[in-house]
């Protein structure tokens, strides 16, 4: 089982930006207890960070050619307007799972429209490091339920 994490725009500055939203966590830390967690679930994942949205846009295309078994993104502010990520995203069949550190719908109104979500099997918002662990989790359930299945 491999899990793609896809982290967006700004994201690189998990640690040092808003810390009353986002925590302490840096980015690296948030990457080794995803690391940790796939251990733990006999899995294998690897972790993308790009502040470039046709970065981002081709990342997601290589999962086409790639033994990806699910996807975790934040998508970070591009969550709220990005038709090419929504676009993108919905080209994959492997299930994607959205996580956001902060909880979006308790901030400002242009936070709580999510472009991904109708292409994500769901999300998990607010509870800072766990929302990663916790989509993590999901993305590995809903993967595994698909093998179960096929
Ligand atoms: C975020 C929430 C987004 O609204 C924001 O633009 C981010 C981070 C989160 O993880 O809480 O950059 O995705």
């Amino acid at each position: 089982m491999h899990i793609l994490v896809l982290h967006g725009v700004n994201l690189n500055l998990f640690g040092r930006r808003d810390p009353a939203q986002y925590g302490t966590a840096t980015l690296k830390d948030i990457n080794h207890a995803l690391d940790s967690l796939a251990k733990e679930l006999n899995a294998t994942t690897e972790q993308f960070q790009t502040n470039h949205e046709g970065s981002m846009v081709e990342r997601i295309h290589q999962v086409l050619e790639q033994d990806v078994d699910a996807v975790v993104i934040n998508a970070g502010a591009w969550t709220h307007y990005s038709y090419a990520i929504a676009d993108a995203l919905a080209v994959l069949s492997v299930p994607v799972v959205e996580v956001h550190m902060s909880n979006v719908h308790a901030r400002e109104p242009f936070r709580h429209e999510s472009v991904l979500a109708r292409v994500c099997a769901g999300s998990v918002c607010g509870f800072g490091v766990m929302s990663y662990l916790l989509g993590f989790r999901a993305a590995y359930a809903l993967a595994s339920e698909a093998r179960r299945s096929s």
